[in-house]
């Protein structure tokens, strides 16, 4: 079990600035999200705490000592990448022993260990099993055990479910949560999917730009985004974000408001004249549960409602949207949001 800190790392790749003075505090415990698009410096954060890059400046250290320069295998975490990187002639059973045996643990230690990681991850049926004999699920799986037997003070996850197809991810998804509680461990997990980051994280890190952007509860990121990025970032359809322009109503603005936003489900569908803005419906695409309406408003920009799968309002109908103030989110000329 270990708390990290991390505090206003840099790294360059010759000339390229692939992180920006990143400083973050991780508590025991804790399941801990880095999220942003590709290319943002997620995995280069998640390898320098690994020890696989050394930081240009900063430091880092995991349960209170100091790990700066210390070298991956005196850093006391397992690292799940998305390639699996198993062994291709090697058994299940001996792609988990593998890093124990070469740490010198005893073999009647390392089995118990193995016995346990695959009652966890239900890989019992497949111990002798080579790699090329498992689903891509399974091999994932393969690859968190490894990482299990190591007993590791923090796992350190990057983008590890992006090879499975939807639906195992989700799967796979709800596994790891569950891993997490059962072995209470430190977990950082790197990831372009706000789905993931959302649904999993005790904790959210949204980079942009090698910069961290906001660090919150998924929660706090939905409701109270610190910025156009974080808001457009986090949330499916996006946040709808314009030009507050002709055509609102009584909205009232804060003067600097540069750019104004509403979350899809959070615009209230009125009689037309009676709302903050009037609208046409372009597009209505049915999910079932929900629909979206892509809506073109009065004044010509085009935003996203999400009505449940019920309503009955259809293409080229004519209507009125409100933006519930407690809804409405406001950004200055730069991007910050104004509260
Ligand atoms: N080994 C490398 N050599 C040079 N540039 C790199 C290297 N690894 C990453 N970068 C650059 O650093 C930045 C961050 O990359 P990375 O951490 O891999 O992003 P992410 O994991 O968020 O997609 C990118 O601009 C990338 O091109
Ligand atoms: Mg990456």
């Amino acid at each position: 079990m270990a708390g990290i800190r991390i505090n206003g790392l840099n790294k360059f790749y010759g000339d390229t600035q692939a992180l920006f003075d990143v400083s973050l505090d991780i508590a025991d415990g804790e399941f801990v999200v880095f999220v942003g698009p590709s290319g943002c410096g997620k995995s280069t954060l998640l390898r320098c705490l690994a020890g696989l890059e050394a930081a240009d400046a900063g430091a880092i250290s995991i349960d209170g000592r100091d790990v700066t320069h210390a070298e991956p295998v005196d850093r006391d975490l397992a690292m799940v990448f998305q390639s699996y990187a198993l062994y291709p002639h090697m058994s299940v059973r001996a792609n988990m022993d593998f890093g124990m045996k070469v740490n010198g643990l005893a073999a009647d230690a390392r089995e118990k260990r193995i016995v346990e990681a695959a009652r966890i991850l239900q890989l019992e049926d497949y111990l002798d099993r080579k790699p090329s004999q498992l689903s891509g699920g399974q091999r994932q799986r393969v690859a968190i055990g490894r990482a299990i037997v190591k007993d590791p003070k923090v796992f350190l996850f990057d983008e590890p479910l992006s090879n499975l197809d939807a639906k195992l991810r989700v799967q796979m998804r709800v596994e790891l949560e569950g891993l997490h509680k059962q072995l209470a461990a430190t977990m950082i997990y790197v990831t372009h999917d706000q789905v993931e980051a959302m649904t999993m994280a005790d904790k959210i890190v949204v980079l942009n730009g090698g910069r961290v952007e906001q660090v919150g509860t998924p929660m706090e990121l939905y409701h109270t985004p610190n910025s156009r990025f974080v808001a457009e970032f986090i949330g499916s359809p996006a946040m709808n974000v314009f030009v507050p322009g002709a055509g609102l109503g009584d909205l009232v603005l804060d003067p600097a408001a540069a750019f104004i936003g509403c979350r899809p489900e959070h615009f209230e569908l009125v009689a037309r004249g009676t709302g903050h803005a009037d609208a046409t419906v372009k597009v209505k695409e049915q999910l079932g549960g929900e629909s979206l309406l892509y809506l073109g408003m009065d004044g010509g920009t085009d935003v996203v409602a999400r009505v449940d799968g019920d309503d009955v309002t259809d293409v080229g109908q004519n209507i009125g949207l409100r933006i519930p103030e407690n809804r409405l989110h406001q950004f200055d000329t730069s991007g910050r949001a104004l509260q």
